[in-house]
């Protein structure tokens, strides 16, 4: 038995005005055509994806997923299924002993164990069809289930084609469906267009099916919000909303404590283990990883970060980094690509780190800015030091040894290696390398002219009672006219100075 899945997505998805097709717009980061194709994994041989509208953007994303068909023109769901299954046809595949899982791509929090007891039934009743269906309360625009006395399903119909009493019913269709493949096939061609969209539906198919003496069984979602399907904005944002609590309910049954939940967000692909504590205000995206105990938060974004053990971070923007056990980072500090941060390290406010190992113990406390360095263990890199990497066309390295002592206010320019256990004195401009245990200091000798304020404050009052003394009253007035001009001149140029400083 062939395993087939045809995922639908071709549509141009209008109501949500956007240049991006619709099964990319991400939820909590991640396309709902990656939730789709995701799900399916491990339920059948291969996917289908009918793509049409904006294919040029989806298809380099999961053409390694997925085997792609074309439906170059968007006549309805039945005809997205019928291009589908005319591809397996041409390719020369069989479609006696064929089972077609049919999804949608704007459905993406159908769940696997609903796809599951679907295929179960399905198998079971030895049916010719199977159709995931939901109870919600606002049913608007969907296809409702009408059933029979005995409440087996009869049809689906469509919202525009539904009467005021059908619109009443609450059950509704998900969009996913098992079928029998060579009965799928007949059923397709008895399709029409005669219906308030002037479209041929895939829900007529369940209808035929009765009609030829099939069998149609019918399986409740595990849980309403399945159905939650996207066609506009606002949509979406019930969908990232539900999923959102979805994931923050599933870590907290594994022993994540998360403070505030409602201001917490946490991507689908973030593993975090137990004992660890999100506070309020929390951002957990991409391939973040969270080690045992940590606290992290309040107020952090994470993409791409692996926390260690009993790490602590707070106040803090991080990417693509790594902070190993123990460290403690911010608040206020801003982690950058390739950041490594050792065992034990302190990473402290107004610190800016990008593409640097940071040895075990080792301290940056304040205000500093460490790139394409790699600094040793049990380093003290003290306020204000600063790695001057970059001479305007290339980045350079900084090495600085176990133990060493960078003072307050430390140029590093870069390429420049301090030795293990050195110390480098505040104020220090550093471009030549300093041996290892040695004592650095590259700053101006201190100057102190004794008396020196006095005797200048005289002098500068001599020079003005002398200019006084020079003028008569009409230079006086054009002394001061002068004056007015060049300070409200100098008032307009003071933005553009502190910029250039
Ligand atoms: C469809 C169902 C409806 C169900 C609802 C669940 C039909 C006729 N109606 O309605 O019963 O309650 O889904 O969400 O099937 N697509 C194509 N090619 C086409 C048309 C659509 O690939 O020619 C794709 C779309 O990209 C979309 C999916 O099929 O991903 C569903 O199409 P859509 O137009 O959104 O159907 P609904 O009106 O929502
Ligand atoms: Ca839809």
């Amino acid at each position: 038995m062939q395993h087939i899945a045809f995922v639908l997505a071709a549509g141009k998805g209008t109501r949500m005005k956007s240049e991006i097709p619709k099964v990319l717009h991400p939820l909590l980061g991640k396309p709902m055509l990656g939730y789709v194709l995701d799900n399916l994994a491990g339920h059948v041989q291969e996917v289908l994806l009918v793509l049409g509208h904006g294919r040029e953007k989806i298809i380099p994303l999961y053409d390694d997923k997925a085997t792609i068909v074309i439906q170059e023109e968007q006549r309805g769901t039945g005809d997205a299924v019928r291009v589908a299954l005319n591809y397996l046809k041409e390719r020369g595949d069989h479609l006696e002993e064929m089972e077609i899982l049919v999804v949608h791509g704007d459905t993406p929090l159908v769940g696997s164990a609903s796809l599951k007891r679907l295929t179960e039934a399905f198998r079971r009743n030895k049916s010719q069809a199977a159709l995931l269906t939901a109870h919600v309360e606002r049913p608007y625009g969907l296809g409702r289930i009408l059933r029979d006395d005995q409440g087996d399903v009869q049809k689906i119909v469509e919202e525009k084609d539904a009467t005021a009493e059908q619109r009443r019913i609450k059950e509704i269709n998900v969009g996913v469906y098992i079928f029998e493949a060579r009965m799928l096939a007949w059923a397709l061609n008895q399709l029409n267009t005669d219906n308030a969209q002037g479209e041929y539906y895939l829900t007529d198919v369940i209808h035929f099916i009765l009609a030829a003496g099939g069998r149609v069984t019918s399986v409740g979602a595990d849980d309403p919000e399945e159905a939650l399907s996207i066609n506009d904005r606002r949509e979406l944002a019930i969908a990232e909303e539900a999923l959102r609590r979805r994931i923050l309910t599933h870590h907290m049954h594994q022993g994540v404590t998360i403070e505030m939940p409602d201001t917490v967000r946490i991507g689908p692909n973030v593993e975090i283990e137990a004992d660890v504590v999100i506070r309020p205000g929390t951002i957990l995206m991409g391939a973040t990883r969270i080690g045992r105990g940590a606290i992290i938060g309040p107020y952090t974004e994470l993409y791409h970060v692996i926390v260690g053990d009993g790490a602590h971070v707070r106040q803090t923007v991080a990417e693509e980094a790594r902070i190993d056990d123990g460290a403690t980072v911010g608040p206020f500090a801003y982690l950058r690509p390739g950041a490594q941060i050792g065992r034990g390290v302190r990473i402290g406010n107004f610190v800016e780190v990008k593409n640097s190992t940071i040895g075990e113990g080792s301290k940056v406390p304040h205000l500093a800015y460490v790139g394409d360095a790699i600094i040793g263990r049990s380093v003290n890199m003290s306020c204000g030091t600063i790695t001057v990497n970059y001479d305007g066309l290339t980045k350079h390295t900084t090495v600085v040894g176990d133990g060493a002592f960078i003072g307050c206010n430390v140029n590093l320019i870069a390429p420049v290696t301090i030795g293990d256990g050195a110390y480098v004195a505040a104020g220090s401009t550093i471009d030549q390398p300093v041996p290892r245990g040695a004592l650095s200091i590259a700053r101006a000798r201190q100057v102190n002219k004794e008396d020196y304020v006095e005797t200048w404050m005289a002098r500068k009052k001599e020079k003005r009672v002398e200019f006084k003394d020079k003028s008569h009253p009409e230079a006086d007035v054009e002394h001061a006219a002068q004056e007015r001009a060049i300070s409200s001149s100098q008032q307009k140029k003071g933005t553009d100075d502190a910029q250039l400083s």
